[in-house]
């Protein structure tokens, strides 16, 4: 699959707001996100691995104070923002599903594969 233009790289400030976007994964709408983060982008499913609910406290707000941790807002699941990984709480060990994400000439791409694909009516969120 060829790759789809999310937002532009002012959209994302280091450890700021989130750019929210919509997907299909495994044949289910839902939505996805990218941040920066140690100034690249990085983006996963909006779906917690304990309960398959979204995670943003306020909408596109994911990230703690350091601007390194995905906070999920029903039970305090911390995932490290840089790879998805569970650092503690109850994810207990399981990652967030991460989407391929690249920047270049000042805008920021996906590249849908796998299980999270393109939904019909587009991304827009
Ligand atoms: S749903 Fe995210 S921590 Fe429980």
């Amino acid at each position: 699959m060829s790759e789809i233009k999310v937002c532009n790289s002012e959209d994302l400030q280091e450890g700021g707001m989130a750019y929210r976007f919509n997907v299909l994964y495994n044949g289910e709408s839902t939505s996805a996100f990218v941040v920066r983060v140690d100034n690249e982008v990085r983006s996963f499913l909006n779906r917690c691995s304990h309960v398959p609910v979204e995670m943003d406290w306020n909408y596109g707000e994911f990230l703690d104070d350091s601007g390194r941790v995905i906070v999920c807002a029903t039970h305090g699941a911390n995932y490290d923002a840089t790879d998805g990984q569970c650092l503690g709480g109850p994810c207990a060990g399981s990652p967030l599903v991460r989407l391929h994400v690249s920047e270049r000439a000042g805008e920021v791409f996906w590249k849908p594969a796998d299980l999270v694909t393109v939904p019909p009516e587009g991304i827009e969120d």
